[in-house]
């Protein structure tokens, strides 16, 4: 007889690191994915999203403002103007200069680092086409070393879609603040299996359901462990966190 084995938090390939480790380096820059690795985690958590002449960047907002000492809409700047952007110094002196990545490097650096990485598609107004912004992050995905591995998520099913369509190997991910009515639906639509939810909004009817359809469950962006103890046995299948070192230790 197999004795179902309990589980009071995750392993280390359950834990991903939100925007790098974004508690302890300024987030989405090649310092917080060392600091990721630097901790133990396997995986980081990154977004990207495009400049005006189609350059794919490391970025949460659709302006540099909040994380770098210069502003700009990313809709007005191109791939030059990034040399001039210090995305280190608002968090901290000690990162003064740090870069503000384009994917490309930022996927060349996990090489580098042993990570593996989940991708987060921002879609912005001023982004020409979903086409576009889709062929770019795949174009780049496919330069990646063979021991990262890639998922994918986006807030955009259309996203998720178009990424399909360009590889449907792609592990995809539909991200939800708030799980919606028709939330097997449009996993469907997708296709997608897994659900990134914020971690507020879980809750042990959704996870039976989910591990009924075989949909994985990952929970976002979660600093506190003890809030996610109960959920781990129910079948909850990862943590997006800004510090691994809780999840991890
Ligand atoms: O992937 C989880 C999380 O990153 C989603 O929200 O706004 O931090 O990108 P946000
Ligand atoms: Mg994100």
């Amino acid at each position: 007889m197999t004795i179902p084995q309990r589980r009071s938090g995750p392993t280390r390939n359950e834990v991903q690191a939100h925007r790098g480790a974004s508690a302890v380096a300024p987030e989405n820059t090649i310092a917080a994915f060392k600091a990721a690795a630097e901790q133990g985690s396997k995986w980081v958590e990154l977004d990207v999203a495009l400049l005006k002449d189609g350059t794919a960047v490391v970025i949460h907002d659709v302006s540099v403002d909040r994380c770098s000492c210069s502003r700009g809409h990313l809709a007005d700047m191109v791939a030059t103007d990034l040399a001039r952007i210090d995305a280190g110094s608002w968090f901290s002196e000690a990162f003064s200069g740090e870069a503000l990545p384009t994917l490309a490097h930022a996927i060349e650096k996990l090489g580098d680092l042993g990570l593996s990485a989940n991708v987060e598609i921002k879609q912005h107004a001023h982004h020409i086409s979903l086409a576009q912004l889709a062929e770019t992050v795949h174009a780049h995905l496919r330069q990646r070393a063979p021991h990262t591995e890639i998922m994918i998520s986006s807030f955009d099913s259309e996203a998720l879609k178009a990424m399909h369509k360009l590889d449907p190997s792609y592990d995809l991910a539909m991200l939800w603040s708030e799980l919606p009515r028709d939330w097997a639906d449009i996993l469907t639509s997708i296709p997608a299996t897994t659900i990134h939810l914020n971690y507020k909004a879980l809750s042990f009817g959704l996870l039976e359901e989910a591990s009924r359809r075989g949909v994985k469950v990952r929970a976002w962006t979660c600093n506190a462990p003890h809030l996610l103890v109960p959920f781990w046995d129910a079948g909850l299948t990862g943590v997006i966190t800004d510090d691994p070192n809780l999840f991890l230790t």
